[in-house]
């Protein structure tokens, strides 16, 4: 399951990569939540709607839940196996318009 999660992962990274220019050249249209909710996709799902895997979908959660489970995987204070390293990379700012983006989306 976590190697499976862990391929789709670096399959993907090319894709990112691609999303990425892609939002260089949309400009300003897309928000900054937008942008940094790509890189979740891999293995939380298109905008968070992870259907048909084990991960629980983001979409539609409360802001507050998923900013408070992003802090207490970044502090360690929650066991993950992916997300402490993932969560380390974000700041208080980003982590705010991670949540913001992900509880906006239909689930
Ligand atoms: C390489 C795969 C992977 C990527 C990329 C990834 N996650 Fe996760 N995520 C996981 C796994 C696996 C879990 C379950 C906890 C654990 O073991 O790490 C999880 C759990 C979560 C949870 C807790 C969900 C819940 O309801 O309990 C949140 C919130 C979350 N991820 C947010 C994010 C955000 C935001 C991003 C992008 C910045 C992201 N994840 C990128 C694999 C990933």
């Amino acid at each position: 399951m976590l190697k499976t999660i862990l391929i789709a992962a670096a399959l993907s990274a090319g894709a990112t990569g691609a999303m990425a220019a892609a939002g260089a050249e949309g400009g300003a249209m897309i928000p900054q939540g937008a942008r940094l909710a790509a890189t979740c996709a891999a293995c939380h799902g298109t905008n968070g709607a992870s259907i048909g895997t084990a991960l629980p979908p983001l979409a539609g959660q409360p802001k507050q839940a998923l900013a408070a489970a992003l802090h207490d995987f970044k502090s360690g204070k929650r066991q993950a196996t992916i997300m402490t390293q993932i969560a380390k990379g974000y700041t208080d700012q980003q982590i705010e318009q991670l949540a913001t983006w992900f509880a906006a989306q239909k689930p």
